[in-house]
């Protein structure tokens, strides 16, 4: 049987996810309905990369532990793929891949264990022992060369990172080397002989030149007193894996690479190699490095790598969470509806070059081409077989006798020119669709839209209904719309699988466009005579003015609750809290008392071994015994300076264990400044210490 494979890179868990992650997920889940179509077992994965220092970060700021912090992200991707229609239940992926899962650990040792056996194509082994001193961006999860930080103004102050702003840490440790260095040749011989191996063109070039200008050997490891989330090296625990390398063999552990768990369940051999999807900017992990150690473990190399270009705004800057400009989740579920984000998504961005996303123009379109184009082609066709024909698609065939009628009504007797007209559109729709050019074949899919639109207008069935001798044109118009409406069906699934499903219904077809192959489609073969169902909109026209002022007033409520006045830059509980919840929203009255503020004073403070965030402080709030409470603020106070201070403290927040402590609760703190610097709350009158706030 014909398998296939495809995958969106794994998400980290370090923030919420916006558009820019759901658009992988909307288009290997357009691609994956296509090949399920075709009859291809195919098999999609998406999922969290869940390791590294930038989630070990975030977990801290949140008050949280790595795992706390990846089980709470991934709570808001289920919930969210559940709400676009991405999961299992929906028909979308076959798993979502965790890095921390077991099999994941036994896999990637495994993967690892090659590698060490391994020789380069130069001879010489793969991985060897070094040092490795070098400026590394948490964020990027990566050491930078000089062409990718900033120097800074001040020489004694560390360079930042060109992609997040943020300053780099300088690195000196001892280190597992991957021999990159030796496969240069290797690599260019394979983009030579796989011409498709690295999409489109462009970045192929792009890759190409890279490895042209030389390559340098990778860090692949770290101590585990720098970093400790991750998986350990086999046989060397004191360092973790480095976390790309980590991620990327996600991709084979998933379907059983190294473990019989998933070998069981999915089978490496029935659907090894991938092909996988990912954005630009992480081409060259992709591209460069996992062939690179798929060659020296001996792994067959992946179908293709395939990169699309960034979602920005309507002004051209890269959505992104400092910027404040990014399309949240909530928002796009909260006021349309799933199809008409996945047509956007692929009509608007020519794939491989960035696109602009704007509310305003998803608006636009879901007007224009939707509602007033398919909707109102699917909604007018059924009502006049209703209207004319008591419901049942009437005969194709125009008679003999009926031909000269025809002929005067402007309506050709035979179907083969609108036959051809669709075949032709299919045929152009597969071959772009099957390029990753679906804003070109969504294009040709409209032009069917527009032909049997433009056949009707002049066709007038209104006024061939009132004619006894056009009967038969009447019927013939009616059919081929119909017939028309099925095909676009079929093809248009992949794209918008909720509302094709439901025309295909209202046509009154038993059969699922899921498990419909486009290329096989026959003109003609919708079944004369076939009782249409109930005809239903489903393609709201949206109130662009009204719709645009909720979503900025809600905008704008959402950036007013920030201190800094912006949406914020990392993810504080807070904030991640409104996202889970949907963006901030006034709360009434009994939301708040829910809340217990209680002055505190501090009797103690100290630091945590191994947690350069955290103090651990015990506050008098008035109860018979002091709280304890781990606070997020050791790089910005001295603990001795806190003993003796009034403080506000959240006293009915769940306990929780951080670091092998229990918190019983939370002291507030103003958040400043794109580094969210806290401050502590205080009073400047004199209080007792239990006092209630209100
Ligand atoms: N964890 C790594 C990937 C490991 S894969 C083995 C990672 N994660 S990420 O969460 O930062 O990004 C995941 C994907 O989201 C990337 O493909 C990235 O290109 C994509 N996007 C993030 N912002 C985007 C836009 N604004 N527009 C389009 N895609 C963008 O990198």
């Amino acid at each position: 049987m014909q398998t296939f494979y495809v995958t969106t890179p794994i998400y980290y868990v370090n923030s919420l996810p916006h558009l820019g992650h759901l658009y992988t997920m909307i288009v290997a889940d357009t691609v994956a309905r296509r090949t399920r179509q075709q009859g291809i077992k195919t098999f999609f994965l998406t999922g969290t990369d869940e390791h590294g220092i930038a989630i070990e970060r975030a977990a801290e700021r949140n008050h949280r532990t790595p795992q706390e912090q990846a089980d709470y992200v991934v709570g808001y991707y289920k919930k969210m793929t559940d709400a676009f229609g991405l999961d299992t239940a929906h028909g979308g992926y076959d798993i979502f891949m965790r890095t921390t899962e077991p099999f994941h650990y036994a896999g990637e040792r495994e993967f690892w264990r090659r590698l060490a056996k391994a020789k380069t194509p130069k001879g010489r082994e793969a991985l060897y022992k070094g040092h490795y001193e070098g400026w590394f961006c948490a964020p990027c999860a990566a050491y930078k060369t000089e062409d990718e930080y900033a120097q800074p103004a001040n020489a004694d102050e560390p360079p930042t990172c060109l992609i997040h702003e943020t300053k780099l840490d300088r690195v000196s440790e001892e280190s597992y080397f991957f021999r990159l260095s030796d496969y240069d040749e290797a690599l260019l011989g394979l983009y030579e002989s796989r011409p498709d191996f690295v999409q489109p063109e462009a970045r192929r070039n792009e890759v190409r030149s890279f490895v042209r200008g030389g390559l340098q050997d990778l860090s692949l490891s770290r101590v585990n007193t720098s970093v400790s989330w991750g998986v350990p090296v086999p046989g060397d625990p004191l360092h973790t894996m480095y976390v790309w390398f980590d991620a990327l063999t996600n991709y084979i552990t998933a379907i059983g690479f190294g473990n019989e768990q998933q070998q069981r369940a999915v089978g490496f051999d029935k659907f090894w190699p991938a092909l996988h999807l990912v954005g630009k900017d992480i081409l060259r992990f992709h591209a460069v490095y996992w062939p690179a150690f798929l060659m020296a473990a001996g792994v067959e190399q992946p179908r293709a790598i395939v990169a699309h270009g960034m979602w920005v705004d309507p002004d051209g800057r890269k959505m992104s969470k400092t910027l404040g400009n990014t399309i949240e989740l909530d928002v796009l579920n909260k006021y349309f509806s799933v199809d008409a984000i996945r047509y956007f998504c692929l009509r608007e961005m020519v794939f491989g070059q960035d696109g602009r996303f704007g509310y305003e123009a998803l608006i636009e379109r879901a007007n224009s081409d939707l509602a007033s184009g398919l909707g109102n082609l699917s909604s007018r066709t059924l009502t006049m077989i209703q209207r004319y024909r008591e419901g049942r698609v009437p005969p194709a065939n125009i008679s003999e006798a009926a031909r000269l009628s025809a002929k005067r009504a402007g309506v050709d007797s035979d179907a083969a020119a609108i036959a051809s007209v669709v075949e032709h559109a299919r045929d152009e729709f597969i071959r772009h669709f099957d390029n990753f050019s679906f804003s070109r074949a969504l294009e040709e899919a409209w032009a069917i839209v527009a032909h049997v639109d433009k056949m009707i207008s002049d066709a007038k069935p209104w006024g061939l209904a009132k004619d006894e001798d056009q009967k038969e044109t009447l019927n013939a118009v009616l059919y081929r719309a119909a017939e028309a409406l099925r095909w676009l069906c079929v093809l248009l699934y992949p794209v918008m699988p909720t509302s094709t499903s439901g025309i295909y219904q209202q046509l009154g077809l038993d059969g699922d466009p899921a498990r419909l192959d486009s290329a096989r489609l026959k003109w003609g073969e919708l079944p004369e005579g076939t009782q249409i169902g109930e005809v239903k909109p489903l393609f709201p026209r949206i109130d662009k003015a009204k719709t645009m002022e909720e979503i900025t007033s809600q905008k704008s409520e959402a950036a007013e609750t920030q201190p800094s006045g912006r949406v914020p830059s990392s993810p504080e509980p807070a904030t991640e809290d409104e996202a889970v919840a949907g963006l901030a929203n006034y709360i009434d009255i009994t939301d708040f008392v829910k809340v217990e503020l209680r002055v505190g004073e501090v009797l103690t403070a100290e630091r945590i071994p191994k947690a350069d965030k955290l103090l651990l402080i015990t506050v008098d709030i008035g109860e018979e015994k002091a709280r304890q409470i781990l606070a997020g603020i050791a790089q910005y106070y001295e603990p001795e300076k806190l003993v003796g201070r009034k403080i506000v403290v959240v006293a009915n927040l769940k306990p929780r264990k951080l670091r092998g402590y229990e918190s019983q609760g939370m002291l507030l703190a103003a958040s400043v400044g794109e580094e969210g610097r806290p401050v502590i709350a205080t009073f400047a009158e004199d209080v007792p210490n239990g006092a209630r706030l209100k």
